[in-house]
């Protein structure tokens, strides 16, 4: 990223329509240019998102059976290519686009020619047909209710959903009350370990929310275009708040027993806490320094946290097996 390239009369319009919630109000890309300022900067950032949880399900030996992949509301398009990239692009035949913004389609369209030669890209023509592989990002604090119907629309008829979004409270809730109702068609990949009701809705645990944080690639924080960047826009670039989603019709190899941690263990002098999510729901566990020193060093280092089983003695955690 070059920071002398940055146009920041285009990045403080974009950013400012995010923050106030102008961006629900219809289409603001403006120009071609619009697309390849947030492609550089806030689109490379969510990019870093999508390298989290596709880093976890790669890991786990999960992706994707479709061949078709549907990037909607899709921007610049970077959560479609991070997809195709990471599962390979060999293993797909079409990458097809929806955004209201006739711009935000083409760039995505001539984005995705360039970085995949072999794939057949083009908009997304809703024919009524099964829809496949359908990837969704931060799209959803702009869509009044109608046009969440018609995703919802979309989601019933693909096999497979990717979806990340922000990390703030608000929309991780609203995620969490779009996954009660998937559940009875999809099977959960993540980031939930059960497929039972969300423990986050049991009374007491309101003021929760179902969040996870992405480390930038190395080097981004020593890279002093974007530390301009950041210091510019505002943004803390040492970790990027999301929620996400993963939803499949065909079952994944059982992860019982395992438990995930929401947010970030806080550290404290010789014991860590966190919240932990798991089939039981979820609750707050303690971990001890000295009851497992390597671990308490890994969740303070490790800002992607993978499933665990743990073993406990009551609310203490007194060692862990990553899933
Ligand atoms: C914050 S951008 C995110 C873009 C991209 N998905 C990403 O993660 O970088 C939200 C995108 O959703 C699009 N969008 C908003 N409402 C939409 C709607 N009703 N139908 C289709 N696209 C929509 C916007 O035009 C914009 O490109």
């Amino acid at each position: 990223m070059n920071c002398e390239a940055l146009d920041w009369t285009v990045l403080d319009r974009l950013r400012q329509g995010f923050l106030s919630g102008a961006a629900a109000k219809g289409p603001y890309w403006q120009s071609p240019a619009d697309l390849a300022q947030y492609n550089l900067t806030y689109g490379e950032r969510i990019g870093w998102k999508w390298d989290a949880v596709l880093r976890e399900l790669t890991r786990r030996g999960w992706r994707p059976r479709s061949r078709t992949l549907l990037d909607w509301g899709c921007g610049s398009g970077v959560a479609g290519r991070r997809v195709l990239t990471a599962f390979g692009p060999e293993n797909f035949d079409a990458l097809h686009v929806w955004d209201h913004s006739a711009f935000a389609r083409d760039f995505t369209i001539t984005q995705g020619k360039a970085a995949f030669p072999a794939l057949a890209v083009g908009p997304f023509a809703d024919t009524g047909q099964p829809v496949g592989l359908l990837v969704i990002s931060h799209v959803l604090n702009e869509l009044p209710a109608e046009a969440l119907q018609q995703l919802l629309g979309l989601i019933a008829r693909a096999e497979t959903v990717l979806w990340v979004e922000p990390g703030n409270h608000a929309v991780s809730r609203q995620l969490i009350g779009l996954r009660e109702t998937l559940t009875s068609t999809f099977h959960l990949v993540a980031p939930c370990p059960h497929q039972g009701a969300c423990g986050l809705l049991t009374v007491g645990n309101e003021h929760h929310w179902c969040h996870f944080f992405a480390e930038p690639p190395a080097g981004v924080q020593n890279d002093s275009d974007w530390v301009r960047f950041g210091q510019r826009a505002g943004v803390d670039l040492r970790s990027q708040a999301y929620s996400y989603l993963v939803l499949d019709r065909v079952e994944s190899p059982s992860v019982d027993g395992a438990s995930r941690i929401l947010g970030r263990a806080e550290h404290f002098k010789g014991f860590a806490r966190l919240l932990s999510c798991s089939a039981d729901g979820v609750e707050e566990l303690e971990l001890q320094k000295r009851a497992d020193a390597d671990l308490f060093k890994q969740l303070k280092k490790d800002a992607s946290h993978p499933l665990y089983r743990w073993e406990r003695e009551d609310h203490r955690i007194v060692g862990a097996k990553r899933v």
